[in-house]
């Protein structure tokens, strides 16, 4: 087994996140009423309001621009998200939740993602205004 710090870079290096220019053309064409609708199947896991706290998923509020896994309250981390140290950005949600489980195998997280590129930014764009509401 390899150390986790060895495990980490290896999927990060390995893994491409979608080019920002890509990301700034769909969420161009993003209807947020949509994306609010793709959120439906991430609400039962996940709040994007900070006051609803913690679900079965940690609380999404303000959730571009922070460290992920680090969450005080939330206890089901997986060790590698409590030891990745890398910052959400809109690019990097949007690549992992076309195949969570290709990009991070081991994470907690039982969800099918969003593989249909559009939706994806539908939900970016719902994400990039739910998150910041308070
Ligand atoms: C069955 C429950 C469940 C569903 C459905 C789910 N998630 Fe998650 N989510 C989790 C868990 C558990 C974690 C913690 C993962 C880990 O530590 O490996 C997580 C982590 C996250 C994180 C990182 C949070 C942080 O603090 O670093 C984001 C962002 C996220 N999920 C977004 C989504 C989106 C968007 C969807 C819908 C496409 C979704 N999730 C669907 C349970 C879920």
């Amino acid at each position: 087994m390899m150390p986790w710090p060895i495990v980490l870079m290896l999927a990060m290096t390995l893994f491409q996140p979608v080019s920002a220019d890509e990301l700034q053309s769909r969420l161009g064409l993003a209807d947020k009423e949509d994306g609010r609708l793709v959120f439906g199947s991430c609400r039962t896991c996940h709040y994007p309001d900070a006051f609803m706290g913690h679900n079965n998923g940690p609380n999404l509020s303000g959730i571009f621009g922070k460290v992920a896994g680090k969450q005080p309250g939330f206890e089901y981390y997986s060790q590698y998200f409590r030891e990745a140290g890398f910052v959400w950005t809109p690019q990097l949600l949007f690549s992992w939740l076309e195949n969570p489980m290709v990009m991070f195998p081991d994470s907690t997280m039982m969800s099918r993602g969003v593989p249909d590129p559009q939706d994806r930014a539908d939900l970016i764009a719902y994400l990039m205004q739910a998150t910041v509401r308070d």
